[in-house]
């Protein structure tokens, strides 16, 4: 078998590891996966009702085009159904649109750190993966982001919230920022933890998208609906890029529990706003925790805080790996392009308190 040169260099995505194993493998009775930046709680019973409900159409092939769901998201938004393309995930709608754009030699401009899997689609495709570094506090540096954009670019990425770091853009910075893109390159606005933002200065961006044939923003059902599990995502998107998106996904690309379970989820804009209230409470008791232990973090809008455990890293060692061997399970830095912290989730606060006491645990007291 030979396989294609562009996949030579793509290292498979690694998720966290899950519970079943991590309570295996160290034979532990209680783990916490802080790892993956899902919501800690259970998808919304009304939702869990209509996914019982749909079980005995599983016979049937779900509806292709999720008009069902596209109509509901539509509806929702304020916007053209032509516009609204659904994806297995809003991983599949990123690597579809990398499928539709990409050839190789073309340039992806997006900051770095940021998702990894921005990377492995550029590799997937022969195209440069133009990463430009964060500023010093972790913001985008949309000026050097804008110097970025060749010739050869045919797409900016502009992860909002930023995984890993957490911080945002406010929409007015990329509006200013979209103007200097060319019109014939396309800007995703990657927005899956837009749901978590609770700062006064957020406004959102989908004018943005409505008023802009270049503007693409992906959003999830992972995240705040708790349905990580079910993988449904969307986006909003100009016409042309939407119908450019059916050409290459596969016929039934997203489940039939999946649309079901959306569609319900979309009612229950009240228990999504109780979400982002308890979601900004439990960040702040994690950020002010980790503060009175000496612990530097990044000022985050979403549902996951880096946090700086540098005095920890013992390269033989890492403490990562220290903390899952005691139960709690949160994503080493060094995996993400964060040497020297980890990506801890927002979880319930009583796994909060679980990872804070193994972290505690894992500091060495001073030499007298
Ligand atoms: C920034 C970002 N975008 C997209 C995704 C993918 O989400 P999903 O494919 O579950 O919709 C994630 C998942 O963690 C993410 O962090």
């Amino acid at each position: 078998m030979k396989f294609i040169p562009a996949i030579q260099n793509i290292v498979p995505y690694v998720p966290g590891a899950p519970i079943e194993t991590v309570m295996a493998r160290y034979g532990l009775e209680r783990v916490v996966k802080l790892a993956s930046n899902e919501f800690p709680l259970p998808p919304f019973l009304e939702v869990k009702e209509a996914i019982v409900a749909a079980l005995d159409g599983l016979n049937r092939y779900p509806d292709g085009d999720a008009l069902d769901l596209r109509g509901a998201l539509a509806e929702h938004y304020g916007r053209p159904l032509e516009e609204i393309a659904i994806g297995n995930g809003s991983c599949e709608l990123l690597m579809l649109i990398g499928d539709t754009l990409l050839e190789s030699g073309d340039e992806v401009v997006y900051a770095d750190p940021s998702f990894t899997v921005y990377a492995d689609i550029c590799m997937r495709h022969g195209a440069k993966a133009v990463a430009v570094p964060l500023l010093p506090d972790f913001g985008h540096d949309l000026e050097a982001m804008a110097a970025a954009i060749g010739p050869r670019t045919k797409m900016v990425i502009l992860c909002n919230p930023n995984n890993p770091t957490g911080n945002y853009l406010p929409a007015a910075e990329i509006a200013a920022f979209i103007d200097r893109v060319p019109k014939d390159v396309l800007v995703v606005l990657d927005e899956a933890y837009n749901e978590f933002v609770t700062a006064a200065d957020w406004q959102g961006t989908l004018p943005l998208q409505a008023e802009r044939a270049n503007v693409c923003v992906l959003r999830t059902f992972s995240k705040i609906y708790g349905l990580a599990g079910l993988r449904v995502g969307y986006g909003l998107c100009p016409a042309p890029l939407k119908s450019a998106l059916d050409k290459v996904r596969q016929p039934f690309n997203v489940n039939r529990l999946a649309q079901v379970a959306a569609i319900e989820a979309l009612k229950h804009q009240d228990r999504v706003l109780e979400r982002r209230r308890q979601n900004a409470e439990v960040r702040e008791y994690l950020r002010d925790t980790l503060a009175a232990m000496g612990r530097a973090t990044v000022p985050t809008e979403a549902n996951f805080m880096l946090v700086d455990i540098t005095d920890l890293c013992d390269p033989q060692e890492r403490a990562c790996t220290s903390l899952m061997a005691l139960g709690a399970i949160v994503r080493d830095g060094n995996a993400l392009g964060c040497p020297g912290w980890a990506r801890v989730t927002v979880g319930a606060p009583d796994e909060i308190d679980f990872f804070v006491e193994r972290l505690r645990s894992l500091v060495r007291p001073a030499s007298p």
